[in-house]
């Protein structure tokens, strides 16, 4: 008999209890957009309810904590980053791509949850331990962000920090050492403290990078669930398993376990996993997977996946004492499983501060509201450079310039100092965002700009706004400053030959059209799977407005190193005038999310660079 149908023939014996389980597809991504580095963990008595987060690197707040009950609807429930003493140094930290939040791990033991992460500081040298601040948080109550502890941090001299009771009542630190080792050694979750020597149990099967280890005991065997071969195209899940937990650990001889190298799916990357049980008594992982298609295997930053890493689900078949075998990762899952619940929104759990995953935003800052908790700032926020519905300016959000612009003065860090900016993430392969800002009698000076921006990091992002600019000498006003449109954006990484950056700067007269006095509105669209449409329209109107598109740039100058691009307004000075030079207000927020798309589009152009 098929599983499925077992599953279903039981469920259907106990329908006065609950409605059968008779789904056995699905599609993924399961959570889209920049979700990298999942961690997932099913808690029966919290109603059946699996909990998972995510790096969220710069994002703050950060550590975006989902809950779903059927694994197909996901609703934010907290962000468990949310208040500024949390983590003071997520303000100074360089290397914007590429450091911040890290791989945490999610577990659940006796009532509390614990979250374990690093907080990376890519500048400094390999040798040089403390570029990793691991830390410990801790909750009983994951539906409120306020309430998630402040950090305890603890020493480790890498990254990827795992957490494993075992039975014997020891508490077990795992983690990954310099790209090369998987060390541990008992901690005391409550003080940090870590009982060394810190001892090898796992070198990997040979390639770089083993890493994001989770150990899991089943059957009397200790199992180690890790990542491999980097974070990009040799990306896997490797799994090991001992009869103690210290090792020595022997290599699963079907590894990898998970993997899509040199395959030809749309799901590229595939690994770093975790595994978790649902209420059936199945297994599932969640792991990170690209939408890139093959190409990625050979040029990855030649490809188009600026959504980047996303979370993906697979079943696991898991029989007593064996190992355990992953489903390969596609769009569209069917096999022998069942979904733990028919996918339902009513399902999602009624508490929680967020909104369902991947949902659409109407945003209109009610006075009296706080910010959604799926938008975020890049680092720290400057409390008072934001406002909602202030005194006068009902229904919008108050954002005072910073003097940094969103490149900042290196396209690197930001010294401390804020950008102002309230971002989402891109969640569908097409999306259409905008938002209208008011400025005329609030910019006044040169190079005053509020906009938005297509985002991936600090050195790429194409922004359009209205920024103050000196007009030319032969006309009338010379000297004073107008308003224009302009269109500007950077592409450029350390991980991309020169040949292949990016640098435009239009600016435009505001047209008639657009006459002072009225808000403009500002939209970017991604029109098809290569394409993002910078425009803008009149403001102040309820509905449509009439749009016109000033610019265009291609998904592969926006190429993720380790997030994914996110959209939303900022102000700036653009270095002129000190912090604060002027104020904005923005209203009508929109996301509107248009297609998904999870297989390679066979129309989608060969990348190129101009
Ligand atoms: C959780 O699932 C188990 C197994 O199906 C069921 O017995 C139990 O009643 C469920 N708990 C809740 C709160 O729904
Ligand atoms: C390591 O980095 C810290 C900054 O976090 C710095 O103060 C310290 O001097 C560095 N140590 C070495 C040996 O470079
Ligand atoms: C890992 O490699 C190091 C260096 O070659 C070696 O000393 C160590 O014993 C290895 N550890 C394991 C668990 O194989
Ligand atoms: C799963 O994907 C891997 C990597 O592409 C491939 O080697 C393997 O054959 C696939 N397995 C199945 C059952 O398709
Ligand atoms: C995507 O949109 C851009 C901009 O309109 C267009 O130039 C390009 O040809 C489109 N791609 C496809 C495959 O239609
Ligand atoms: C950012 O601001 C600096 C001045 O601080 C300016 O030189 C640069 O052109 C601006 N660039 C972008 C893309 O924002």
């Amino acid at each position: 008999m098929k599983r499925s149908t077992l599953f279903a023939a039981i469920a259907s014996l106990s329908a006065h209890l609950c409605s059968a389980q008779d789904v056995s597809s699905y599609k993924n991504p399961i959570i889209t957009g920049f979700h990298p580095d999942p961690t997932c963990t099913f808690v029966a008595e919290l109603d059946n309810t699996t909990f998972c987060t995510f790096s969220s690197f710069l994002t703050f707040p950060g550590l975006p904590v989902l809950a779903s009950r059927d694994l197909v609807n996901w609703k934010q429930i907290s962000n468990a980053l949310s208040r500024l003493e949390q983590l003071p140094a997520l303000a100074f930290v360089p290397r914007g791509s590429t450091s911040g939040i890290y791989a945490p791990t999610l577990r659940y033991r006796d009532g509390t949850f614990y979250l374990l992460t690093t907080l990376a500081n890519q500048a400094l040298y390999p040798q040089n331990y403390t570029k990793w601040d691991n830390f410990i948080m801790t909750t009983t109550n994951p539906y409120d962000s306020g309430c998630w502890s402040d950090p305890v941090h603890f020493d480790f001299p890498g990254i990827d920090p795992d957490v494993f009771w075992d039975d014997d009542g020891t508490t077990w630190l795992t983690g990954s050492f310099d790209g090369k080792a998987i060390l541990q050694a008992p901690i005391d979750l409550e003080t940090g403290e870590v009982f060394g020597p810190l001892k090898d149990i796992w070198n990997g099967t040979g390639l770089p990078s083993p890493e994001a280890p989770h150990i899991y005991k089943k059957d009397g065997w200790y199992y180690l669930l890790t990542a491999e071969g980097g974070t990009r195209e040799r990306h896997r899940s490797i799994m090991a398993r001992s009869r103690n937990v210290d090792g020595p650990y022997e290599g699963d001889p079907a590894n990898p376990v998970l993997s899509a190298y040199l395959s030809h799916s749309y799901f590229q990357a595939v690994g770093h996993s975790d595994i978790f049980p649902d209420r059936l008594g199945q297994y599932w992982a969640i792991a990170l997977a690209v939408r890139a298609g093959y190409s990625y295997n050979f040029d990855p930053y030649n490809s188009i996946f600026p959504m980047g890493r996303e979370a993906v689900l697979t079943p696991v078949e898991w029989p007593e004492g064996e190992w355990p075998t992953f489903m390969n990762v596609s769009g569209q899952m069917t096999g022998d499983f069942v979904l733990p619940m028919n996918p339902s929104l009513e399902t999602l759990p009624e508490q929680g501060e967020g909104v369902l995953a991947g949902s659409d935003d109407v945003i209109d800052f009610a006075p009296g509201t706080t910010l959604p908790a799926h938008l975020f700032h890049w680092r720290l926020p400057i409390p008072k450079n934001y406002a909602i519905s202030p005194e006068g300016h009902p229904n919008s959000l108050m954002m005072r310039s910073s003097r940094y612009n969103l490149t900042s003065f290196d396209g690197d860090s930001t010294r401390g100092l804020g950008q102002t900016f309230v971002a989402r993430r891109q969640v569908h392969s097409r999306f259409r965002f905008s938002v209208d800002v008011e400025y005329d009698g609030l910019l006044t000076r040169e190079e005053n700009e509020v906009g938005i921006t297509a985002l991936q990091g600090q050195s790429q992002h194409f922004d359009i706004g209205v920024v103050m600019l000196k007009t030319s000498s032969s006309s009338p006003e010379v000297g004073s400053v107008q308003p224009h449109i302009r269109f500007r954006g950077v592409s450029e990484t350390a991980y991309r030959l020169p040949s292949r950056f990016k640098y435009v700067d239009e600016t435009f007269p505001l047209p008639d059209r657009l006459c002072h006095g009225q808000k403009l509105r500002f939209q970017v669209e991604a029109v098809n799977t290569t394409h993002y449409a910078f425009s803008a329209g009149l403001g102040g109107v309820e509905g449509e407005t009439e749009m016109t598109t000033y610019g265009y740039t291609r998904g592969n100058y926006l190429i993720p190193y380790y997030s994914g691009v996110v959209v939303g307004p900022y102000a700036t000075s653009n270095g002129k005038f000190g912090e604060g030079a002027f104020k904005t207000y923005i209203s009508r927020w929109r996301y509107t999310g248009l297609e998904q798309v999870r297989e390679l589009p066979e129309d989608q152009l060969p990348v190129y660079w101009d």
